[in-house]
């Protein structure tokens, strides 16, 4: 079990480059399986999730090779179509070799996935839309087994627009007769990176960043090199870092439009921002003000996955914030642990109230999930004293060297094994 120490109070300044985005390597590296060649990705984080698919490449055949943040994924000698159950439970982005494995070899067999704990995430929308086109799926023995020799292109309706599943039917559209349209598909600029990269291996994708896709059956797919977008998720976080402890920073490497609405709710917070292309600059003020009220949304709606971190500055913002959370039933967990340090948070369903405090105190706290681990390094950085972050593990899944990164930036933070 891993922990972060932090001594709060060091405002976070200096420059910051984002490593690539999760959310754009976990598909792109199983969309390689479709292409049966050898592929190159530069930009890849070195976090665990990453890690874990690369294990699980591996377990289908695969070859694979890392240097730093450079990964080679050979997917020619690719010899099974079952994700090993342990692979499959530790993150739920396993999902997303179904689609892949099935434009490769026809038949993908999964055990339910895994993932952060923060709602229900049932993948009956990937289900529904996978039978729509021909696929048959079995339950047998806790294992979900799909077929589909030659899927048929379909015309297919999203119920919500999903990211995991736009991202596997484009994945199984590749391999399917005739043409897909996907429409209520997520926007999300992680699928415009996934379907860049599946265009430069030949595929004939349209669509991405809108919510209508159209992916062109069959076409001859081959290896590439491709360079992971970078993580808006990731750059976030350590904008709110600077945000919340009266920090200044300067963020490259971010496409700065795709921030647009999150760096609203900076500004409104009182921070200064200024953008240039590729970079992002923020002051923040002393103290941070209360934004009113905030809902999550699809992109490009403000992003779920900076609602812990945003909750986690407010707490100690002057005034009162109201979040809703509009995309996972759960994900307000870790709002005990900071009440533990002093803040004034009640939990009403996907609302949480948050009435700014005037400072919050260091103690022990435990991660429970991803960017709930990440709100409550940020809250550590913030707080008076010191904080214990527990189970940062769960912190390591999406952040690579998280502890280090914000030391260099002036943080007061070291890591304990
Ligand atoms: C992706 C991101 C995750 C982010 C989320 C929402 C990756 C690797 N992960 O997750 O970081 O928080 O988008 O932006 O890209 N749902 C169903 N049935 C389904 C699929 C989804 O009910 O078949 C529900 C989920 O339970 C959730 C909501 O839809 O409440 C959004 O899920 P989805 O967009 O699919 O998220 P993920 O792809 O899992």
């Amino acid at each position: 079990m891993e922990s972060y120490h932090i001594r709060g109070g060091n405002p976070i300044c200096g420059e910051y480059t984002v490593k690539g985005a999760k959310n754009a390597a976990l598909p792109i590296l199983a969309a390689s399986i479709a292409t049966g060649e050898e592929n190159v990705f530069s930009r890849c984080p070195c976090i665990s999730d990453v890690l874990t698919m690369k294990e699980i490449l591996e377990s289908l055949g695969c070859r694979t090779e890392k240097t730093g943040d450079r990964l080679l994924v050979d997917t020619s000698c690719l010899n099974s179509e079952e994700v090993p159950a342990e692979l499959m439970g530790k993150m739920r982005s396993s999902i997303f070799l179904v689609g892949p494995l099935l434009t490769r070899c026809g038949r993908a067999v999964i055990s339910q996935p895994g993932g952060c704990a923060i709602g229900k995430r049932p993948i009956d929308i990937h289900i529904k839309a996978l039978k729509q086109m021909g696929t048959s799926i079995k339950e047998v023995d806790g294992k979900l087994i799909f077929t589909g020799n030659q899927l048929e292109g379909a015309t297919i309706a999203l119920d919500f627009p999903s990211v995991g599943a736009t991202e596997n039917l484009m994945m199984a559209a590749l391999g399917a007769k005739g043409e897909t349209v996907i429409h209520n598909s997520a926007r999300e600029p992680e699928i415009q990176d996934l379907q860049q990269y599946l265009n430069s291996c030949g595929a004939q994708i349209k669509g991405a960043g809108t919510s209508r896709i159209v992916i062109k059956g069959e076409c001859p797919l081959h290896g590439t090199c491709h360079r992971i977008m970078g993580d808006r998720i990731e750059g976030g976080t350590f904008l709110l870092a600077a945000a919340g402890t009266g920090g200044e920073l300067l963020l490259r490497g971010i496409e700065t439009d795709m921030m647009k609405q999150f760096l609203k709710y900076l500004r409104y917070a009182g921070c200064k921002v200024k953008k240039q292309p590729g970079e992002i600059w923020l002051r923040g003020p002393g103290r941070l003000y209360c934004t009113g009220k905030l809902q999550t949304a699809p992109y490009p709606g403000f992003p779920t996955d900076l609602q812990p971190q945003f909750t986690a500055v407010m707490a100690a913002a002057i005034g009162k914030t109201i979040v809703e959370e509009r995309i996972f039933e759960n994900r307000f967990k870790y709002a005990d642990q900071l009440i533990k340090m002093g803040a004034d948070i009640e939990i009403f369903q996907r609302t949480a109230i948050i009435e700014g405090v005037e400072f919050l105190r260091g103690t022990q706290v435990a991660a429970e999930d991803l960017r709930g681990g990440a709100a409550l390094v940020l809250a550590g950085l913030m707080a008076y004293g010191e904080t214990t972050v527990e189970n940062a593990e769960f912190i390591e899944r999406g952040y690579c060297s998280f502890p280090e990164e914000l030391k260099k930036l002036g943080g007061d933070i070291s890591r304990n094994k």
